[in-house]
């Protein structure tokens, strides 16, 4: 069975990636995730905060970055989010040295100048390829939409051209049309998009009337969000699509595959089930395609995407009306008491 793919212009030995999270900072860990079959791995962010801990007034200034420091603090790990760029880029390096998979970067910065001239020092420590993190989490009632995107469109051509390495975006779903965003960002140049990003979501505990920040670890259904996105792009952009959200098992992997991904990312399902979950994927996909006499993953990459799918209805407006009109056998399974 061949579960080789092409990502990013990389070749991987399967399509499973580890995504950006705080597991990946530890070298032991990292090492078990290669040795789990992952077949590359995207290494935390690097934020636009830590870039510019040096800078007092900045750190004391936080609240140009409210709604991503939130994250930040939060997800990172303390003593990384407490060390500055010079220390991110060595461990950065180490890391890379400690594993034979491709690592690739992840920056999520907020001026131009710190995009380009991170992408630049991301790529001399040995990153394989570089993602940029778009992290928007809107806050502000007077910028348009129109406006962020245009942003993101300019840091896309200025990393583009700032870097030779592969560049993917890892976009949030809540465009009003993420279709024409994915083609904007196509006709930059982007090599892959990354689908999606998940936006930190902050709980209120109503005991103490207090607002905290819990892990945001996915649910099982949280993949059909990119498993639509991915079979609605197939065929439609230069760049691939790697899945992300959600995905906890093999069958998961099949589908954003037949749905057109050429990869996946995968997070929430580590820290639920331990690496040890990525060799059981994979056993899982290569038990498949053995029992559909399918060799190799392009045999049925894109098979259910809108492009390829038979049923014409099966990406429309349609299928979603008919599915609420038989919304009556939705309560003859959960009958109301
Ligand atoms: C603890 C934690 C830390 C994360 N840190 C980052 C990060 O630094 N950069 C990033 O792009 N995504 C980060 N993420 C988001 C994941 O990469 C991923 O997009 C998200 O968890 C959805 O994938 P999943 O459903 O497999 O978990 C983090 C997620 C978690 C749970």
């Amino acid at each position: 069975m061949n579960l080789t793919i092409k990502y990013l212009g990389l070749e991987l030995k399967n399509p499973i990636i580890v995504g950006a999270s705080n597991l990946v900072t530890d070298i032991s860990i990292l090492k078990k995730l290669e040795e789990a079959g992952a077949a590359a791995i995207v290494y935390k962010s690097l934020f636009e905060e830590q870039i510019n801990l040096e800078n007092l007034e900045m750190i004391q200034d936080m609240t140009a970055y409210d709604d991503r420091n939130a994250e930040m603090t939060s997800l990172f790990p303390h003593d990384i989010y407490e060390a500055g760029p010079d220390e991110f880029l060595i461990h950065f390096e180490e890391a890379k040295k400690a594993i034979t998979i491709p690592l690739i970067a992840s920056l999520n910065a907020v001026f131009d100048d710190t995009w380009y001239e991170y992408a630049k020092k991301l790529e001399e420590v040995g990153a394989d390829a570089l993602e940029l993190n778009f992290y928007n989490n809107p806050r502000e009632f007077d910028i348009e939409g129109r406006a962020i995107i245009n942003e993101e469109l300019d840091v896309i051509r200025g990393v583009k051209e700032s870097v030779k390495i592969p560049v993917s975006v890892k976009l949030s779903p809540f465009y009003t049309n993420p279709l024409y965003v994915f083609n904007e960002m196509d006709r930059r140049g982007v090599d892959s998009f990354v689908l999606f990003n998940k936006l930190f979501q902050p709980d209120i505990n109503i005991e103490t009337e207090s607002m905290h920040f819990p892990y945001n670890l996915s649910s099982e259904a949280d993949y059909r969000l990119p498993l639509r996105y991915a079979g609605l792009i197939y065929g439609n952009v230069n760049a691939d699509v790697c899945a992300n959200t959600g995905i906890f098992t093999g069958a998961d992997v099949i589908k954003m595959i037949l749905a057109g991904a050429s990869a996946v990312q995968v997070v929430s399902t580590i820290y639920k089930h331990g690496p040890q979950q990525i060799t059981k994927m994979l056993e899982d996909i290569e038990i498949w395609m053995a029992n559909k006499q399918y060799e190799n993953i392009n045999d049925f990459k894109g098979n259910l995407s809108k492009k390829n799918v038979k049923d014409p209805y099966a990406y429309r407006r349609t299928q979603y009306v008919d599915i609420l009109m038989k919304s009556s056998k939705i309560f003859e399974k959960y009958p109301l008491i």
